[in-house]
């Protein structure tokens, strides 16, 4: 058998995607519950607000771009909003891990929305609601022997952190943060042993939704969130094995794989650039305690200085990550010839690779960069890997009441088949969890109809439908990969 005994499987979603209940059970408010639905390709996701003068505005969402001075975040009838049902995680919670049980689920990932624990910092209290909401979920996976692994934060921190502290900049994120993991942690003791700190942490060098309500931008604004949020990230892989020495606490990056497009050495340096930059930036610093040498070239090009202190130093020594969780969806090119034609992922881009298909929302599809890429890690990090997040976003229909999605089961196959092919190379890796097993709410469109499912949730972009839950085929192919632990992939 290629894949341990105590493989785990499953699939992963996130509180701010599956959730739904935005402003019940106490939570308060985050970014993408003002953000309505874009799409890939003529309309973005847009922020909605009351500018300084009282006028109603917008801004797309993606972008560097800060919310403009003055500027107050308001929620308007005459919009939908998407993320505020999401797929009900909230009220079907039960009959999704039911669901999870029957495909022979071993493990699931999702997020706890710090929303919901402490919606107004520290200082608001916490709400026991949002509290207990979570060690219901837990406890129902334990029911089901499913052994779930949690994100700590994925696009889902209060708005009134931005307001009241202008987000990552200033360094009292990373009590308030710390504080958050120590609840959950203490309340989730036994529940939970397997923790993730933030998600993609490395998006945010690229400017992404994880938001800011800033006024006016530092010109290192990006590097200052990201160096505090490594640092608050390494306090709380140490507070997590100091309070359950069960626990396993890991980072979790964006999986950025690139090629050369061509075999000029300048494509070749720029794509390992790209590489630094872009992906071991941070992981480098979480899985090895400090920055790596190559900084000192990325400081220097972005006028960049942190001001890192012999404390800092400490933290990130002691905080090393457990384990390396990595999501990955397709890979790039990169080129520094002028003339390459450019393609699509949800935040960073590249050029076209001419030997993949690009099938959804012009990502490309590349199984053997997977492989490709989890040697690549494992050579580098010599540490457990965690494939959390991979998975095909595809318009389904549905055809006499039931959803055939063949692209999404030759999809998961070949990454799959992929992923066994390192595992028999050598390569550690302790689990894979699809994603959005359950459909969601796209992040980076906003759409229901971008679907990752392998269970159907009745919801469509104009917010019409049930919610009620349906098995696609890809289902019970998963659930066959799970019970032959991975050996059967027909
Ligand atoms: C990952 C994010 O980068 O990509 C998920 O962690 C996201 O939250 C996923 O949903 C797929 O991207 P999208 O834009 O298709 O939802």
């Amino acid at each position: 058998m290629s894949f341990k005994q105590n493989f785990l499987w499953g699939t992963s979603i996130s509180a701010a995607q599956s959730e739904g209940a935005w402003n019940i059970g106490g939570k308060s408010p985050i970014l993408l519950d003002y953000a309505t639905s874009g799409n890939p390709t003529t309309n973005s996701r847009t922020i909605h607000f009351i500018d300084e003068n009282g006028n109603r505005s917008q801004m797309p969402m993606m972008v560097s771009t800060k919310i403009p001075k003055g500027a107050k975040l308001e929620i308007f009838n005459d919009l939908y909003y998407a993320n505020h049902n999401a797929s009900d995680f909230y009220h079907h919670y039960k009959e999704d891990i039911t669901l999870m049980s029957e495909m022979g689920f071993s493990t699931f990932n999702t997020s706890i929305s710090w929303a919901r624990i402490f919606p107004y910092g520290i200082e608001g209290g916490i709400n026991q609601e949002g509290v207990e909401f979570y060690r219901n979920v837990f406890t129902e996976c334990k029911k089901h022997n499913i052994n779930p692994i949690i994100t700590l934060y994925k696009y889902d921190e209060p708005v009134y952190f931005m307001e009241k502290y202008g987000g990552w900049t200033n360094k009292e994120m990373i009590n308030q943060f710390v504080e958050f993991a120590r609840v959950c942690f203490t309340e989730y003791k036994g529940l939970v042993t397997k923790w993730v700190t933030f998600n993609e942490i490395n998006m945010l060098l690229a400017n992404t939704i994880t938001g800011h309500l800033e006024t006016e931008e530092e010109p290192n604004q990006k590097y200052i969130e990201v160096h505090n949020q490594m640092i608050a990230a390494a306090k709380v892989v140490k507070l997590g094995h100091e309070i359950d020495g069960n626990n396993l606490v890991g980072c979790m990056i964006c999986g950025l794989c690139n090629y050369p497009l061509t075999s000029d050495p300048y494509d070749v340096m720029e794509t390992y650039k790209r590489f630094q930059d872009e992906f071991c930036y941070c992981a480098d610093t979480m899985m090895r305690g400090s920055y790596p040498g190559f900084v000192k070239r990325i400081w220097k090009e972005n006028n960049v200085d942190l001001k890192i202190t012999e404390e800092e130093k400490v933290i990130l020594k002691e905080g090393i990550a457990d384990f390396l969780a990595f999501s990955y969806y397709m890979s790039f090119c990169v080129t520094t010839h002028e003339d390459a034609e450019s393609s699509q992922g949800n935040i960073f881009q590249g050029v076209k690779n001419p030997y993949l298909e690009f099938p959804s929302w012009g990502w490309s599809i590349d199984s053997i960069g997977f492989r490709y890429f989890l040697n690549f890690l494992y050579d580098r990090y010599q540490k457990p890997l965690f494939v959390i997040e991979n998975g095909l976003g595809a318009y389904d229909k549905e055809e006499d009441g039931k959803i055939h999605d063949p692209y999404r089961i030759d999809y998961l196959r070949s990454h799959i088949s992929e992923m066994k092919k390192a595992v028999e190379e050598g390569v550690d890796v302790m689990g894979y969890t699809t994603w959005g097993g359950f459909d969601l709410v796209s992040a980076s469109t906003g759409q229901m109809a971008k679907r990752y499912g392998l269970v159907y949730i009745d919801m469509n972009d104009e917010g019409n439908g049930d919610f009620h839950r349906s098995k696609k085929d890809s289902f019970y192919w998963y659930k066959k990969v799970i019970k032959s632990n991975g050996e059967d992939l027909k």
